[in-house]
């Protein structure tokens, strides 16, 4: 689609750390809106495991941002409001690229300029119509600073724990919730710290605290919001 073709269609943009509930929250107003949703944070994902599998060096910006422009990686929709499932080379990567381990990958690619403009085209490509509900750091900020609405989606470190800690249970994974509330205090770290894109609301974001808010009261909130905007 060109240009002017996209800039019509409406853009959702659902920041925030991770465990802020903004995969799920964007999950499920994306199928309550019948729109198409981007999870961003996958893409880094991928190239992160990518690099790892291929033995790219973490140090070298340049390699890595040709592996996140080479990488076929591909979202297959799910049901409403279940996670699409990600292909990455041809390989259904889905359930590895949801580890702390890969998380931790990610973030660690993520910091260089040259992997985000990479990644760029990749997140503008999901702009169609009739909307798009667009999930990540830098979503308001970087990739869609035009979003009609922005919404910054924060919760404390330990409630974000606690609910990544049963995210991998249910997936039947191995986890310490102690090593996990450390994990994610470095990610978001570095995620804060970094020069390029760093995780911080969009001046004109809306900053909803979901540590006591269940998923559904959150969805309705943002829902709401969007109604008057559109
Ligand atoms: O959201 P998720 O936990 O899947 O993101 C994994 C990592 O990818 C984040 O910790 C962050 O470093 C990076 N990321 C990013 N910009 C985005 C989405 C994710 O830098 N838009």
């Amino acid at each position: 689609m060109n240009a002017n073709a996209t800039a019509t269609v409406p853009v959702v943009a659902i920041d925030g750390p991770g465990g802020s509930g903004k995969g799920t929250v964007s999950q499920l107003l994306a199928a309550r809106l019948a729109w198409h949703y981007l999870d961003s944070g996958a893409l880094y994902r991928a190239v992160g495991l990518a690099a790892q599998e291929k033995g790219v060096r973490f140090d070298d910006a340049a390699a890595l941002a040709h592996l996140a422009r080479v990488a076929d990686i591909r979202f297959e929709p799910q049901a409403s409001g279940q996670p699409p499932r990600v292909w990455l080379d041809g390989r259904d990567v889905s359930d590895v690229l949801r580890t702390e381990e890969t998380g931790c990958l990610a973030s660690r690619v993520a910091q260089f300029p040259a992997v985000r403009e990479a990644l760029l085209d990749k997140q503008r490509d999901f702009r169609r119509q009739p909307g798009l509900v667009a999930d990540g750091r830098d979503m308001g900020t970087t990739v869609f600073p035009e979003a009609i609405l922005k919404v910054f989606l924060t919760a404390s470190p330990e409630v974000r724990a606690e609910r990544r800690y049963k995210q991998l249970k249910e997936k039947g994974l191995d986890v310490i919730l102690s090593r996990l509330l450390g994990e994610i205090r470095e990610r978001d770290a570095r995620d804060a710290a970094r020069q390029a894109s760093p995780l911080r609301p969009a001046a004109d974001a809306e900053i909803l605290d979901t540590s006591s808010l269940s998923i559904a009261q959150a969805v309705e909130l943002i829902f709401q919001r969007l109604q008057q905007r559109l």
